[in-house]
């Protein structure tokens, strides 16, 4: 398998696990507890179908649309991710390039590799950082600090990660930041030679954000739940989101937002979107889809508030089925980090046109020349 013969997300899985040691493979696809909701983000899509519009003259449609202040070349966008040199030793960079390629936005986590100084001076493409508050207040503001200097685009913070979910396949692989050699993983490490040997050969593994406040995370091995528990403050209510949303002064997304009511205060309180998520299924299990719940957000706040909808996509014809519901773009993680995986910066290149086409193809067999045009009209539900 290669990534010629890659041609859907699926594909792009299959090579990152045949090439990525197993413990990090886990780490990209992995859910809490049952994996219940991981498995539904995607499963959500299938309820509901595409009705098209015939005889549309539809030509060559406009994919472009506007979203936290910039105006993106394609609906999608890479979603905020951690550690992403571990899944291509050029982690950041190569994600970065790719999306700029594409006209969309890369997101930068605060647990990346990269930092947002390194990114910014190799990409002159849309940025946005994802924020997550830290006990150490002088860290958050740094944090945000920087980016203002490095000309990021916009902020989103993640709000459904003030404890860490259980992810159980990180405790039976043992997956550390740092990666740790234990008895568990090192047969997996052995076996996947390539990868070992260009981590060794390749720039330092840090969380290049916060190293230089802690050690934790990049010199000191940590398991990602346990340093989730340690650095970010559980107590963070509604005024710490206000105070990040002045501080930064620009676009600002509230990420991890899933009810009307709180959908409604991030209007009042002036953040300019929602990213509806709940982390790719890795924090509460058996909480809702994304796309099951766009609907009632659209009908509380559509108009209002920017909606991105982030967790599950897959397709381009998902992208379509949320925009058509009133998501304003949408984003993807575990779909891009698998091509990641595969193929470093090609590999990312490759999954986005492949959803470019996607996307393209599928406006122009639903009747749309513009991603305006879509509306709940073309949706049907079974
Ligand atoms: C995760 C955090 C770090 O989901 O965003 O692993």
């Amino acid at each position: 398998m290669s990534l010629e013969n890659c041609y859907n997300i699926n594909d792009f899985k299959k090579l990152a696990k045949k090439n990525l040691p197993s413990p990090i493979y886990h780490y990209i696809d992995g859910g809490s507890d049952d994996e219940v909701t991981l498995k539904r983000n995607t499963e959500s899509f299938s309820k509901c179908d595409l009705v098209p519009n015939i005889l549309a003259s539809v030509g060559e449609p406009d994919l472009s649309t506007n979203v936290l202040g910039t105006k993106i070349d394609m609906p999608l966008f890479l979603s905020p991710t951690a550690m992403q040199r571990l899944y291509h030793h050029d982690g950041d960079k190569a994600s970065a390039r790719a999306a700029e390629k594409f006209g969309t936005f890369y997101s930068m986590s605060t647990m990346a590799t990269s930092s947002i100084e390194e990114v910014a001076n190799i990409s002159g493409g849309p940025k946005l950082f994802q924020l997550y508050i830290h006990k150490d207040q002088a860290l958050t503001d740094n944090l945000i600090d920087r980016c203002k200097s490095s000309g990021f685009k916009a902020m989103c913070l993640t709000v459904d990660t003030v404890v860490a979910g259980n992810r159980e396949r990180d405790h039976r692989w043992g997956f550390t930041t740092p990666p740790k050699l234990t008895l568990k993983s090192l047969l997996s490490f052995a076996t996947h030679p390539k990868w070992s040997i260009n981590y060794l050969l390749h720039e330092k593994f840090q969380l290049a954000n916060v190293s230089h406040f802690t050690k934790k995370g990049s010199s000191i091995a940590k398991g990602v739940m346990e340093y989730i528990n340690e650095q970010y403050d559980p107590a963070m209510s509604w005024k710490d989101a206000e105070y990040c949303i002045k501080r930064w002064g620009g676009p600002f997304a509230i990420k991890g937002l899933m009810s009307v009511e709180d959908a409604k205060r991030a209007v009042d309180i002036g953040a300019s979107a929602i990213m509806l998520s709940n982390h790719g299924g890795r924090q509460l299990d058996g909480s809702r889809a994304p796309f099951d719940q766009l609907p009632a957000i659209a009908d509380a706040v559509g108009g209002k508030i920017e909606i991105i909808l982030d967790g599950g996509i897959r397709r381009g014809t998902h992208v379509l089925k949320a925009l058509s519901l009133g998501a304003t773009a949408c984003s993807f993680g575990k779909g891009f980090l698998f091509a990641l995986g595969a193929g470093g910066q090609k590999g990312v290149e490759k999954i986005l046109q492949l959803m470019r086409d996607e996307i393209k193809r599928d406006m122009i067999l639903l009747g749309k020349k513009r991603i305006s045009d879509l509306s709940p009209d073309n949706i049907a539900y079974r």
